[in-house]
């Protein structure tokens, strides 16, 4: 069912039961707007920890806060209906072990008013994971590239080539096994993305993954082309609004200094006030 034709934003139940059906779409969102803007055409919304990087200019997510997650995870559920909003756990508030998580999960949750929480990590999260969904928090688990294991990774790499597939696929049972309701799969190869969508029996979510997942998911502003800091081979850019936004605020810019703006019909034209009266 398309998001227009919903009453009522979707559950992780209804996310999971959408395994090899129609695909599910997905953005990451930050803001009030741009939530609005999405909202029809997502089935749900990740206020992603991407946030650090593409609105606060941060040079990776390590930087990201709980604050920060819960400020921006506040402003998207203002401008969502339809989509559900998953809300990304930041680096350092789950890795010490399940109460930890548990704590900073069910704060993220209460004070975003989001459906689920989405985490980083595969066989070493599955405890953690089947620990928050028994006591009630539905989990998207992430796997793949992992950005807040970048420095341990070695950079934005390609994971699960050759000898390391394997690992990837015990990542995916894991958290299948613990109860997460999909998992996101990030710059996998497209053939590993795919036999972990058949052999896993929750949804797939691809980001740099293959068009055989049960989902995509893609950074807002970098296919808006807002981002330009980097593309990654996986982003395709479905609009240019970062020059056309510079472009207006130049022609902003070049009226102020020519006094054409504001032009007779932004003003107030009220008559002068009468000379010596207050
Ligand atoms: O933070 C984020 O935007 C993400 C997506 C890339 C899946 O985790």
């Amino acid at each position: 069912m398309s998001a227009t034709a919903r009453k009522k934003a979707p559950n992780a139940e209804d996310i999971r039961a959408r395994k090899g059906g129609e695909p599910l779409v997905s953005l990451t969102a930050y803001t009030t707007p741009m939530a609005q803007v999405m909202d029809a055409h997502c089935d749900f919304v990740l206020v992603g920890d991407s946030v650090g990087m593409v609105l606060h200019g941060m040079a990776s997510t390590l930087e990201v806060t709980m604050e920060m997650m819960i400020l921006h995870g506040r402003a998207v559920a203002r401008g969502l209906e339809a989509a559900m909003m998953v809300v990304d756990m930041p680096f350092g508030s789950y890795e010490e072990g399940p109460q930890q998580a548990f704590r900073n999960a069910a704060r993220l949750m209460a004070e975003t008013g989001a459906g689920a929480v989405k985490l980083e990590g595969g066989v070493e999260m599955a405890e953690t994971i089947r620990f928050l969904v028994k006591r009630g928090i539905h989990v998207m688990a992430h796997i793949g590239l992992t950005p807040q294991s970048i420095n341990t990774l070695g950079g934005y790499k390609v994971q699960g080539r050759d000898a390391q597939a394997e690992a990837v696929i015990a990542d995916a049972q894991a958290v299948a096994d613990a109860g997460a309701f999909s998992v996101v799969l990030e710059k996998v190869p497209q053939v590993l993305a795919d036999q972990i969508t058949s052999e896993v029996a929750i949804p797939t979510i691809g980001i740099g993954a293959s068009a055989g997942c049960d989902g995509q998911i893609l950074v807002v502003d970098d296919m808006l082309g807002f981002f330009t800091a980097f593309k990654p081979k996986f982003v395709k850019r479905y609009a240019d609004l970062g020059p056309a936004a510079e472009a207006a605020i130049a022609d902003y810019a070049a009226e102020v200094r020519a006094r054409s703006f504001p032009a007779a019909e932004h003003v107030f034209a009220d008559q002068a006030p009468a000379q010596g009266k207050k």
